[in-house]
């Protein structure tokens, strides 16, 4: 049984700290946040992330997971200390490192013994280093230690299938043993393991979050042209993903990505390339294309009822994905905010967002219920795919809506079906101008 400590019970710390204890391991989860930790003490889990509450209660329970703000509570006993606090966007778009530099230096403070130190969370290239730097000059008296990166690639709402059954575990260190130890930590997933340097490991989880935003971006793009042309981009991106050079995933049209991601990480991977006197041009298009989505469905929306001022909008979901409560960066804001600015009355609706969405969307009215939200609104938007809204009575809403206007910003419904049920029916990229 090996002893583990991790630094952040948020998104990634939490399922990191109830995977690995469910592997059998001792996991001793930390967070600054009191709330939190005396939440999680009474079973009360700071997010929604399906599977985890049942996860957390069950290695609870078996004495395998515990929850405390205390660094030496900890850190007593252990081998390894995970670092998985968030390393927000700053101003100019450069990583925050604050948090991470935080519990760098306490960890140095607080250990009483050799520790593999691993960075989980997403940092610039050369953050190992520096985290190695700030350890050796914080600690009082010299204890061995060695720095790993293990960046994560989990998505939220399906976050602990993505732990359990990862596509790759990346480990990169200047120290080999210290990055073999933590292999062995990770066979049990049976994944391939690539062990390779600290500034490598750290540019791959860049790379692949770039690539990613970069191939919704692109089927944006083709999504805009399909429109201008006649042609169907759902049916465009099915017949490009047989192709096994593309692959089916991550081609969904729509209003874009969003979260606490994609955003940050794109822009972290663009300032260090400016920083170092490179032009990121095709990280910098991936951005404006994704914005832009954003902006396009309210003028859609208004070139569809003729003027927003003054009419009642219906947002169909606010988190920035399905699954997840998840308001970081959601599209659901800008539009929200856009709406509200043309003089639309907005009006908003998910099953899991609804708390943490209020103070964030303060112009929008908040309904429990999709079908008493949409009762004498002018329009609907769909802005989240919740499979909910797939199995929605379009007809009983078709009687409530005072016009029956639809943008659909996810491409979840079939033109011709909504037509049929004589809605006025947009949505992105699929036949002439989206409709
Ligand atoms: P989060 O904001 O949900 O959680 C971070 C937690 O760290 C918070 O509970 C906060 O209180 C705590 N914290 C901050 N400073 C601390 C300190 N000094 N000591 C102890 N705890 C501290 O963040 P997240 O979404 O879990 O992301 C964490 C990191 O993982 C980020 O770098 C992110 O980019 C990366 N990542 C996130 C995801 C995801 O899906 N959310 C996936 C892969 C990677
Ligand atoms: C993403 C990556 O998928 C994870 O591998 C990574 O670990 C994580 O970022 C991270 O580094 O933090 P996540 O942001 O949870 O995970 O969600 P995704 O499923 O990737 O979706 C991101 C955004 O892209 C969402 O807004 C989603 O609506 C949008 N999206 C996704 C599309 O618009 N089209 C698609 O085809 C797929």
């Amino acid at each position: 049984m090996k002893q583990i400590c991790v630094i952040g019970v948020g998104y990634v710390g939490l399922v990191t700290s109830a995977c690995f204890a469910d592997l059998g391991n001792r996991v001793v989860a930390l967070d600054v946040n009191e709330q939190r930790i005396a939440n999680l003490k009474k079973g009360v889990m700071p997010i929604y992330e399906p599977g985890l509450e049942e996860l957390v209660e069950r290695n609870v329970k078996a004495g395998r997971l515990s929850f405390t703000t205390s660094y030496a509570e900890a850190l007593k006993g252990a081998q390894f200390a995970f670092i998985a606090v968030g390393t927000p966007s700053s101003v100019n778009g450069e990583a925050d490192l604050q948090y991470v530099a935080d519990a760098a230096r306490t960890i140095a403070r607080t250990m009483t013994a050799s520790l593999i130190i691993i960075n989980k969370s997403t940092v610039p290239v050369g953050t190992g280093d520096w985290v190695a730097d700030i350890v050796k000059s914080a600690q009082p008296e010299p204890i061995p230690f060695s720095v790993v990166s293990c960046p994560e690639f989990l998505s939220e709402g399906v976050a602990i299938g993505d732990f359990m059954q990862p596509h790759r575990t990346v480990l990169g260190s200047l120290d080999r043993e210290a990055a073999e130890q933590v292999a062995q930590l990770h066979l049990p997933l049976r994944a391939p393991i690539i062990i390779t340097d600290l500034r490598t490991a750290e540019m791959i989880k860049y790379a692949s979050n770039a690539f990613l935003a970069t191939k919704i971006s692109f089927i944006n793009e083709i999504a805009n042209i399909c429109e201008a042309l006649g042609a169907d981009v759902k049916e465009v991106a099915v017949g490009m993903g047989y192709d096994k050079r593309i692959g089916s995933l991550f081609l969904n049209a729509g209003l874009g990505w969003g979260g606490s991601c994609f955003p940050k990480d794109v822009k972290a991977l663009a300032f260090m390339a400016a920083e170092k006197g490179r032009h990121p041009q095709l990280l910098n298009a991936v951005m404006d294309i994704n914005y832009d989505r954003r902006k396009m469905a309210v003028t859609r929306l208004e070139e569809m009822l003729g003027s927003l001022d003054g009419k009642v909008v219906g947002l169909l979901g606010l988190a920035f994905k399905p699954n997840t409560d998840d308001m970081r960066d959601a599209p659901s804001v800008d539009i929200a905010q856009d709406l509200a600015a043309r003089g639309a009355a907005v009006r908003a609706y998910d099953p899991i967002a609804l708390e943490g969405a209020r103070a964030l969307l303060p112009e929008a009215t908040m309904f429990t219920d999709p079908y008493r939200m949409a009762e004498g609104c002018d329009a609907l938007v769909v802005v989240t795919e919740w499979n909910e809204f797939k199995q929605l009575d379009l007809e009983r809403i078709h009687g409530s809506l005072k016009r029956p206007v639809v943008f659909d910003g996810r491409n979840i419904y079939d033109p011709a079906y909504m037509e049929l049920l004589g809605y006025e029916y947009r949505c992105f990229g699929r036949g002439s101008d989206g409709g």
